[in-house]
């Protein structure tokens, strides 16, 4: 039998970090949540909480905004737990603003935590998961990584470098068995969505196709699929989880636009983050024609 493989999860013990850690230990993994200092009295009230639920989580601290907490983080879970075969970077936190109040502060604590922290933590799993000839790297980046956001300048720049990180590295470990992908989930129900002004998140949930935000448990999903044994042949993808927020429909110069009446279409381009989608139209049909990223 091969041997238990060990799940660290940063920011662990959050909203999405929870449903992470459940998804992972439900696949059979010793998992490991990493919890900022500060928070240590909730962090061990969550590990008994969960310890109740039948789930024996580990619990680390470290601030992953800082390079030398990550390296020894990842010295002492190696010395006492083992070397990391699958990791998380799920750590995150806002300083929403518009650009014009934002301040040094905000810009720097959420790109440092955001963005740096997966330099920081994944600069010291590289080379053991290269050695082992397995890894599996999970950035979690958000739909505003892509989209952009009011009132996010830091958070949305942070969120799209993830993207450029995770795809270099994807290349530099390929041929290693480490896969590097990223997870970017629209709005998802945790304390950070809670925090969104009423009126603004009603008017964000009224742009979700599904009409609702995302359960946790729905990024979660995503995430132990990439981290699959099974799934070695993907790396450098980014899943977007996010009921088609911000994929839009144009339609071929020339034809009558109905949604009602949609015989008399000719073509149609479905533009979103996956890339571009053009179908043609027939009478009650509907074609797929070709993808483009
Ligand atoms: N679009 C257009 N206008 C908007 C707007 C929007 N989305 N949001 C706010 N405004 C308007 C306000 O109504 C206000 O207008 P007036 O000046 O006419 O009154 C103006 O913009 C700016 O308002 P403030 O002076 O209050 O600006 P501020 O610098 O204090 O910022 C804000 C306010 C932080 C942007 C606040 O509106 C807010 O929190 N918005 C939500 C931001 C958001 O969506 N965050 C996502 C968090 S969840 C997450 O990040 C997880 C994930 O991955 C998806």
């Amino acid at each position: 039998m091969s041997k238990q493989k060990i799940a660290l999860v940063t920011g662990g013990t959050g909203g999405i970090g929870t449903a992470i850690c459940i998804a992972l230990a439900d696949q059979g993994r010793k998992v490991i949540a990493g919890y900022f200092p500060p928070e240590k009295e909730q962090a061990y009230a969550w590990k008994q909480k969960h310890r109740a639920d039948g789930y024996d989580f580990e619990i680390v601290a470290c601030d992953v905004s800082d390079f030398e907490s990550s390296q020894q983080m990842l010295l002492d879970v190696e010395n006492t737990i083992g070397a990391v075969d699958i990791l998380v970077n799920c750590a995150g936190i806002t300083r929403d603003k518009t650009l014009r109040r934002m301040t040094p502060e905000q810009w720097d604590a959420v790109l440092r935590t955001n963005l740096d922290s997966a330099f920081n933590v994944t600069r010291h799993v590289v080379d053991k998961m290269s050695e082992n000839g397995f890894g599996r790297i999970v950035n979690i980046s958000s739909v505003n990584g892509q989209k952009g956001q009011f009132g996010q300048a830091n958070y949305s720049a942070a969120k799209a470098g993830l993207h450029g990180f995770t795809k270099a590295v994807a290349q530099e470990l390929a041929a290693k068995g480490v896969t590097v992908n990223s997870v970017s989930p629209g709005y998802v129900k945790t304390e950070m969505t809670d925090a969104i002004p009423a009126e603004v998140r009603e008017s964000i949930i009224q742009q979700v196709p599904m009409g609702r935000m995302a359960s946790p448990d729905e990024i979660a999903y995503v995430v132990s699929f990439l981290t699959d044994d099974r799934n070695t042949y993907m790396t450098g993808a980014n899943l977007p989880v996010k009921a088609g927020l911000g994929a839009r429909l144009f339609f071929g110069p020339g034809n009558a636009i109905s949604l009602d009446g949609h015989r008399t279409w000719r073509y149609c381009v479905e533009a979103g983050e996956s890339g571009v989608i053009f179908y043609t139209y027939a009478p009650g049909k509907r074609h797929l024609c070709c993808s483009a990223q």
